[in-house]
């Protein structure tokens, strides 16, 4: 008979599974949950019934609006944009927004609700001209006024904008302009498909600091096709030259509806024509560190703000602490009454939709207490700490009970620590997070693509 030896086991550090290494198509960023493939249009009467309901006391409203045009594809964007609308067109699509906007404003959901913060993405809401913003935010403010709004966001694309555009926009009542920088070589911005040339980042960023916004943004993405870490270097330089209020590092990622899949899928090639995982983490990894020598403080997963006391990002912390989001626009995503939806994605069934006077809504979905739950877990997770207080209070559930085998799945993997209420993800931990979330979703949301 064998007998077991006596030696007293310890517990071995256990590898976290592999990094994927090539970047290959698909959706990496977690934006939320349950997965958009969940959402049904079977589901839409769920979203009218939640308009229908007056607000839960104290939850916020926000107010989303796509602006789907922009100057050119980028070869890497997956974003719904269309760049051969004219201006008879887009004045068709501000007018269709504003009679969907005016659909909600009447509904029950908004409970004299004012939104506390409003988001133009798109898109390139900064291509629309002086008149046709002025047009839309007109509008917009006589259906429910700005007045309470704490923040006011808005995404430009630097050559579309003007001393006098720019002017125009801070009127408006603009508090955060984002500006998509990308890159600072011209190169790299050309055959990545971009519109725009580094002359017109200076230039734009110059106007936008004269003309006061509260809150400069810049997004930078590491892995545009042919980046190269000394050119990503010369790229942290100049942003820190320009010293922004907030810098948003995204990794490259390779959609299945961008240009470069569709090159690749022709070509019958798998893996895609930038940088790997790991590289794209490093440059992350890089561009934080020397943000952080100069002041910065790291955020979230993928920004660096100058003064966090002073500059906040309402649009991302309340949508994660769960607020109402009023999404207007083709193929927007929203959330009513604990419903998500989303409209119709393409231009002509959204505006004659609701030029007959119907929502445009394409699909929907209303996630149970246990999935809500989950949801603002991994979303707060992205900020790189979170208190499991704000759990037990808001759901009733005990978080670290509740997740107790992904929360020490992540420890055991190095990546995460439970400091009395706060639950911790090291720097490791928080340039992969959007790969570790999924550790949390529930098993018949694993399997499918996040799509
Ligand atoms: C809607 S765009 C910003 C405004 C404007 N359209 C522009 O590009 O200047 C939002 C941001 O998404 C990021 N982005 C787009 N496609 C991406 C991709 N495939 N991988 C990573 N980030 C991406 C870019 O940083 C871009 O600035
Ligand atoms: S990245 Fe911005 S400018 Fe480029 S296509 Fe996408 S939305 Fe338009």
């Amino acid at each position: 008979m064998r007998v077991m030896s006596a030696t007293v086991l310890t517990p071995q550090p256990v590898p976290a599974p592999p990094l994927e290494k090539q970047t290959t198509v698909g959706n990496y960023f977690v934006s939320n949950y349950p997965p958009f493939s969940f959402w049904k249009p079977e589901n839409v009467d769920e979203v009218k019934a939640a308009m229908n309901r007056p607000p839960k006391p104290g939850t916020p409203l926000g107010l989303y609006l796509h602006i789907p045009f922009c100057r050119k594809r980028c070869h890497f964007c997956y974003f719904k944009v269309y760049t051969d609308k004219d201006s008879a067109a887009i004045k068709g699509y501000i007018d269709a927004a504003l009679k969907e906007f005016a659909i909600y404003a009447g509904k029950p959901f908004i409970g004299g609700r004012k939104p506390r913060f409003i988001y133009f993405g798109g898109g390139t809401p900064s291509y629309l001209s002086v008149d046709q913003l002025k047009h839309l935010t007109d509008g917009m403010k006589a259906l429910l006024p700005w007045d309470e709004a704490a923040e006011v966001a808005f995404e430009a694309e630097p050559g579309t904008l003007t001393d006098h555009k720019l002017r125009a926009i801070r009127d408006l009542g603009v508090t955060r302009l984002s500006l998509g920088v990308e890159n600072f070589n011209d190169h790299i911005l050309e055959i990545n498909g971009r519109a725009h040339h580094s002359k017109e980042i200076a230039r734009a960023y110059n106007f936008a600091r004269e003309v006061g916004f509260p809150q400069i943004n810049i997004d930078l993405i590491a892995g545009m096709v042919e980046e190269t870490g000394a050119n990503w270097r010369e790229c942290v330089r100049k942003t820190i030259e320009m010293a922004p209020d907030s810098v948003t590092v995204y990794e490259m990622e390779i959609p299945y509806n961008t240009t470069i899949y569709q090159k690749m899928k022709a070509e019958g090639k798998l893996v895609a024509p930038v940088a790997d995982w790991e590289t794209k983490r490093v440059w992350v990894d890089y561009a934080f560190k020397e943000l952080e020598t100069v002041g910065y403080t790291v955020a979230s997963a993928y920004t660096a703000v100058k003064n966090p006391r002073q500059t906040k990002f309402l649009y991302r912390d309340l949508l994660w602490a769960g607020a109402d989001l009023l999404s207007l626009g083709v193929a927007s995503f929203g959330h009513i009454g604990g419903t998500h939806y989303q409209n119709h994605a393409d231009f002509e069934p959204y505006v004659s939709r609701v030029n007959q006077g119907e929502l445009p809504i394409y699909r929907a979905l209303t996630p149970n207490a246990d999935e809500r739950l989950i949801r603002e877990f991994i979303l707060q997770l992205k900020l790189g700490q979170l208190n499991l207080s704000y759990f037990r209070n808001k759901f009733g559930v005990d978080p670290a009970q509740r997740f107790a085998e992904p929360l020490q799945r992540l420890k055991d993997w190095g990546f995460l620590s439970l400091e009395g209420d706060q639950v911790r993800l090291n720097r490791e931990g928080l340039l992969q997070v959007d790969r570790l979330l999924h550790e949390f979703f529930l098993p018949q949301h694993r399997t499918n693509r996040y799509v």
